[in-house]
């Protein structure tokens, strides 16, 4: 595509706080979401999804069992009944109260105080979520690359497709599990429309890190649970770190 290169290579390798600070606080919360900032995150990791109503909340299971005192899946329930679960409690009592929050309140809450990388969750359970989540983005005048350090990302390479076309200066990203999705064929379609390649840190090696970063593309490893899980993606040379911990050292490539 015309996208401009939102990647580009440095030193610094990005922090990225997964599902917020997860492993200091409830997932996908307001709570978790500022305990990210505090740690000075480069950016906050969030999970969207869709409401039986068709608005944007930000949740990471399809089913609201898990994380919340409610049952059943986010599609199945409007946003009413939603935001009246309790999304804290599972984690620690000190969390109770804490909600499942909107896209857009997290768009208001922390656009210029840190960066957002938006995953797009099973995209095929909300068709038209991509032209939602682009609009939530241009309404707050977001999708303007000098404005916003904001990435979309998701394992539907289909729905990227898509949100590169909506949002041409919005850089995109594609999440895979699959060493197969890291063949040359696939990194070269991937390059077509995506600024940057996120695999499971147990897919990361020097190898790959280079084979994506010669396509003019960036590459952050997920997810990082324990401080030894570090150094071999700073070794590999990736350009950020999906992590739970955001507080752990600072990070510096070794190449
Ligand atoms: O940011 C990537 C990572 O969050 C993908 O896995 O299951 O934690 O959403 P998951
Ligand atoms: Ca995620």
């Amino acid at each position: 595509t015309t996208t401009t290169l939102a990647y580009e290579p440095s030193d610094q390798v990005q922090t990225v706080a997964h599902r917020g600070a997860a492993g200091y606080a409830p997932e996908n919360t307001m709570a978790a979401f500022h305990k990210g900032v505090e740690m000075k995150a480069d950016y906050i990791e969030i999970d969207v999804q869709e409401s039986k109503d068709g608005e944007l909340v930000v949740i990471h299971d399809f089913t609201l069992d898990r994380t919340t005192n409610g049952t059943g899946y986010v599609k199945d329930r409007t946003l009413d009944e939603i935001r009246q679960l309790d999304a804290g409690s599972y984690f620690g009592e000190e969390f109770t109260g804490e909600k499942v929050p909107t896209f857009e309140e997290v768009l208001d809450e922390f656009r210029g105080k840190t960066g957002i990388l938006i995953e797009l969750k099973a995209t095929y359970y909300y068709p038209g979520i991509e032209e939602k989540v682009a609009a939530a983005i241009k309404q707050r005048n977001m999708h303007l690359p000098a404005h916003h350090k904001i990435i979309v990302q998701s394992f539907e390479f289909d729905s990227m497709q898509r949100m590169d076309k909506l949002l041409p200066k919005v850089p995109v990203g594609v999440l895979t599990s699959r060493a197969t999705d890291l063949s040359e064929a696939k990194l070269n379609e991937f390059a077509s429309y995506a600024e940057f390649v996120n695999p499971s840190r147990t897919l990361v090696n020097s190898s790959i890190v280079d084979e994506v970063h010669e396509r003019n593309m960036g590459i952050m490893a997920w997810t990082v649970r324990k401080q030894e899980e570090v150094q071999p993606l700073l070794d590999a040379g990736v350009d950020g770190i999906i992590t739970d911990y955001p507080d752990y050292p600072p990070l510096h490539k070794a190449k």
